[in-house]
């Protein structure tokens, strides 16, 4: 049966940043995320017992289908072939997928995608795996982070400890507290480094052992401000985590720097907006674009003052998702 699933992407507020098992993105430390709303990949999954292999494809903006790059589909095959192996099934499928927002630009495209392809595929050959079993499904994919994107509101990705065990759980559904997300793009093009080169590099960090030593506190925090709708508690954590991540990075060995001018831009402003009584943080994933996180009551100030900087190319509002859902319409 052809299938269309629709998967938010997430923004980590704890970050998934080192694997002990790259191969099957078993993290190193729990991550945090909140699903969001309007950033999400849509993927049609069409059985096809009669091919031999599987057909990619996949729609740039406003484009038309067409086969994507060499790297995309064999990572696409080769999650096809892992879904295979885990429901007993033989037949091959041709799929076509699309974002609604920028690709590979550091926004979670792989992890909303790989959840999207999960969701399909598992519907098409009319399977019915739990929230678990589906989490997990999408985390081996290979983007660890998809295993978030199969729920919405926030939600916590343990990290193990075994790997049937490792699959996200919901914290707080989405209409419990809506926060928003105005991302503020200062580059839109792909990343040079892959967050699967990132995982890999981050445990050459000499400070990676002291990143896990506070992530546990930090973990606690925010599960706890989430809970408990703890705004104030919430934002400096998140903020303090995102640069984390980036100082992991940037002493990785060789160093990683996904920041251009316009994060440190970005990143300004949400100080200086602060300072002005204007309630805002920012976290950034592997990219240089920048989340800005703040309530309702702020994302008109918070929007109009990214809108204005020179660095900023474009905004996108977005806030707190309520998960996938399946459409009618077809990509292909
Ligand atoms: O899921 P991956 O392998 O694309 O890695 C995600 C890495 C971050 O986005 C930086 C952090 C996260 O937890 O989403």
């Amino acid at each position: 049966m052809k299938t269309t699933a629709q998967a938010p992407s997430n923004i980590a507020f704890i970050k998934y940043w080192g694997a002990r098992d790259l191969d099957r993105a078993l993290p190193c430390n729990a991550s945090i995320s909140m699903t969001l709303e309007r950033c999400f990949s849509r993927c049609t999954v069409e059985p096809r017992p009669d091919l031999e292999h599987d057909e990619v494809l996949f729609r740039s903006a406003g484009g038309e289908l067409a086969p994507p790059g060499e790297h995309f589909t064999l990572r696409v095959r080769r999650h096809l072939t892992r879904l295979r192996r885990a429901t007993g099934r033989e037949e091959h499928f041709r799929i076509a997928t699309e974002n609604s927002f920028p690709s590979a630009a550091g926004l979670a495209s792989s992890a909303s995608g790989f959840a999207a392809l999960a969701l399909a595929t598992t519907r098409a050959l009319g399977i019915e795996p739990s929230n678990g079993e589906l989490s997990r499904l999408a985390r081996l994919g290979g983007s660890g982070s998809a295993a978030r994107s199969v729920m919405g509101g926030y939600v916590e990705w343990p990290a193990g400890p075994e790997e049937e065990e490792c699959y996200a759980v919901p914290l707080l559904a989405a209409g419990q507290w809506d926060l928003c997300d105005v991302i503020a793009l200062v580059d839109d093009g792909p990343k040079a480094t892959s967050s699967l080169e990132g995982h890999r590099l981050a445990l050459t960090s000499p400070y990676f052992e002291t990143r896990q030593r506070c992530v546990t506190d930090r973990l606690d925090a925010v599960r706890a401000a989430i809970v408990d709708r703890d705004w104030e508690r919430l934002g400096p954590v998140i903020e303090e985590e995102a640069i984390d991540l980036h100082l992991i990075a940037m002493s990785s060995r060789p160093p990683i720097f996904y920041w251009k001018p316009g994060t440190l831009q970005v990143l300004e402003v949400v100080r200086r907006l602060r300072a002005d009584g204007v309630s805002a943080w920012a976290t950034m994933d592997a990219g240089a674009n920048v989340h800005v996180i703040c309530r309702p009551e702020a994302e008109d100030d918070v929007a109009a003052c990214l809108k204005l900087q020179r660095e900023v190319r474009s905004i996108i509002r977005d806030g707190t998702g309520r998960g996938p859902t399946f459409v009618e319409e077809h990509l292909l």
